[in-house]
């Protein structure tokens, strides 16, 4: 691992202006910089970078991020890539910390697991072009199959001989550790000698996100029923079936520049893709997609077309993993291939340009076509037909980000036609299956009864389904304000002898954070505030902008960007006036932070009351009775206060 000293020193000579100028023509342009958006195509530079702030946000795509992650987002780094790549263009020179015995023990392992993986893919490729056995059975199989010799050797396909052991013995002879060469799934012990697993088959290595090789995957020639028709690596220190897709390192590149992915059940289906000039292909061997390998794709592009043959029962393994697709706002859409065929005979029959074309053409969106198909399904039976309109409205309920409102609102639209049923009842419907993932995630019962009820006139009122997502909205704005605030203002002075840090953290020291903030990751941020402000470190924004953890910086990032994020509040009363924020931040530190413990003592009063209506003894009935007295008055005296801040 890098230092925690090197990272310091890496990060202390950052420039971003300098770093993103490496890839982008910037121009000044007052305080900052302003170029071409390298993340989506536009003729008119909308992408700004802040050398002051040191971010980049470009307001055409939304995409922003600092230096690392530009590096990340840009280049398609690791963390850890981007400090070195930064590192060796300052000349700062890394000092490894010394890691744990376990971690380097993995480390050796997973090192061992390539270096033999490696050894075994040319083994294997030597054993398909310079063996008769490989040249008269695999190569001519591949060829009577249609690939050509450049495509076998770009995706270093090989073979192994039917021998017993032929790859076993060589890699004794090489003197490779047996244990880690049945680890590798290579070879297995039988009768005490190791002997190969994979025999007679066509190899398709697998490659990581940097070309090396994870494991294999191994196709039977010969038709045998008794044996399986693909053998793959076992689970290892390296080969994570749920992390890979394959064909990924050959496809990043198409991937970006196509700003989609198309993804396959096949290895043959993706080297027949590529051969064909179709390079922006990946494969997730016909099980249902995990959260890693959407991750994966996520990393280059939003838009996945999943490609599969017409009449396979794989398609609901592959539709199984994409309520989560959803959620993570990725555009799924699906193409069935006809007749029986799979994209691999399908590219070999008609041709590349006609096979471009039919996809094109036969892109359905994955929600509108499991609606059609579970229409058919149905029929004419009404019980059927209400639970397929539960369905569909469960599953629009997952695209439930801010910035795929439109999305939702497109699909209610869509599907409530196919169903020809009322607009406003699947809305609601929708609306409902919402809610209850809110409160089923923050365990929260009632939910919607402990929402603040509108005091300041313009909540709409709650009950109603918009309100609730309205509310739902602006509750997260507020925490973003209030952290933002600490964040911002953290350092100032608040009293002669205490900061505003000081304040803010006694102040909900008896309150528990995560009793007044809902979204866990601004929990994180203002612990983490907390944590570097008692070690005495003076944190400020940037500290969280290189912070080893992407989902907390672009947080930071979003939060501190001004003009995207003000609260609500905070915009209606000071709009128009001269004052400043800063001038104000005494008053926004204030009411930020009540607004979230009023938010509380009104979820506490409502919780309160739902306890109230169960039996109690008259002893439990006083005490629930005078808790409730004592909440209300502090919601009093908190309004007021409030009250006296914001409209002075
Ligand atoms: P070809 O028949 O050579 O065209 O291969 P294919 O890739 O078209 O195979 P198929 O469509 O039958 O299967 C799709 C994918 O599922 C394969 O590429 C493998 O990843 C996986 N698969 C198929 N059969 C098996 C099997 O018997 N065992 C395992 N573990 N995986 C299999
Ligand atoms: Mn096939």
């Amino acid at each position: 691992m890098i230092s925690q000293n090197s990272i310091q020193q890496i990060l202390s000579r950052i420039d971003i202006i300098e770093v993103v100028g490496t890839f982008i023509k910037l121009r000044k342009r007052g305080t900052s910089y302003l170029g071409l958006c390298p993340f989506h195509n536009e003729k008119t530079p909308s992408f700004t970078v802040s050398p002051a702030k040191e971010i980049y946000k470009c307001f055409g795509c939304g995409r922003s991020g600092n230096t690392i992650g530009f590096l990340m987002e840009h280049e398609k780094y690791s963390y850890v890539e981007a400090l070195r790549w930064l590192a060796n263009r300052y000349n700062v020179e890394i000092e490894e910390t010394e890691t744990s015995p376990e971690f380097k023990a993995l480390q050796q392992t997973a090192d061992s697991l390539y270096i033999i993986n490696g050894f075994a893919q040319k083994i294997f490729s030597e054993a398909l072009f310079n063996t008769d056995e490989g040249r008269d059975i695999a190569l001519s199989y591949l060829q009577e199959r249609g690939f050509r010799e450049e495509i076998i050797k770009k995706f270093g396909l090989g073979y192994n001989s039917e021998q017993r052991d032929s790859f076993a013995k060589a890699a004794i002879a090489a003197q490779y550790n047996p244990d880690y060469l049945q680890k590798t799934g290579l070879v297995v012990l039988r009768d005490e000698k190791l002997v190969d697993n994979y025999r007679g088959r066509i190899i398709f290595p697998i490659h990581n996100q940097s070309g090396k090789v994870l494991g294999f995957g191994a196709r039977i020639i010969k038709k045998n029923d008794r044996a399986p028709k693909y053998i793959n690596t076992p689970e290892n220190e390296i080969y994570v079936k749920s992390k890979l897709l394959y064909g990924s390192y050959f496809a990043r590149m198409a991937i970006d520049k196509a700003d989609e992915c198309l993804l396959v059940e096949g290895y043959t289906d993706v080297v027949s893709l590529h051969q064909a000039g179709i390079e922006n292909v990946v494969a997730s061997g016909g099980t249902a997609l995990t959260p890693d390998q959407l991750r994966l794709i996520r990393k280059y592009t939003n838009n996945l077309t999943i490609i599969y043959d017409g009449d396979n029962a794989g398609i609901k393994a592959a539709l199984r993993g994409l309520d989560l697709a959803l959620e993570e706002s990725l555009n799924v859409q699906l193409v069935l291939i006809p007749d029986g065929e799979d994209p691999d005979s399908y590219v070999n029959k008609v041709g590349a340009a006609a096979f471009t074309s039919f996809i094109a053409q036969n892109k359905k969106d994955v929600i509108l076509f499991q609606l059609e198909i579970a229409l058919r399904d149905a029929g004419n039976d009404s019980n059927k037909k209400s639970a397929v309109v539960n369905q569909i409205a469960e599953t629009i309920a997952r695209v439930n980000k801010a910035e795929d409102f439109t999305k939702q609102q497109d699909y209610i639209k869509r599907c409530s036609q196919m169903l020809r049923i009322e607009e406003s009842g699947l809305h609601t419907l929708v609306n409902k299956f919402i809610r209850e993932r809110v409160v089923k995630e923050e365990g929260r019962r009632n939910r919607e009864d402990a929402f603040p009820t509108g005091d300041d006139g313009q909540t709409p009122p709650a009950g109603t389904d918009d309100a609730v997502l309205a509310l739902l909205q602006k509750d997260e704005m507020q925490e973003r304000a209030f952290v933002r605030s600490l964040l911002e203002w953290g350092l100032k002075p608040w009293t002669e002898t205490q900061r505003v840090a000081d304040y803010v953290f006694e102040e909900i020291a008896e309150n528990q954070l995560d009793e007044l903030i809902d979204n866990k990751a601004l929990v994180r941020v203002t612990h983490l505030y907390k944590a570097w402000y008692n070690e005495g470190l003076e944190p400020t924004p940037k500290n969280f902008l290189y912070y080893d953890d992407l989902t907390l910086s672009t947080l930071v990032v979003n939060i501190m960007d001004v003009n995207a994020e003000i609260s609500p509040n905070w915009k209606e009363h000071y709009e128009g006036h001269i004052a400043t924020r800063e001038e104000l931040f005494r008053e926004e530190v204030f009411s930020t932070l009540n607004y979230l413990k009023l938010r509380k003592i009104k979820r506490l009063i409502d919780e309160n009351q739902l306890d109230l209506e169960k039996p109690h003894t008259a002893e439990e009935q006083i005490i629930l009775l005078q808790t409730h007295q004592h909440l209300k008055q502090m919601e009093i005296s908190l309004t007021k206060t409030l009250g006296t801040v914001i409209y002075r």
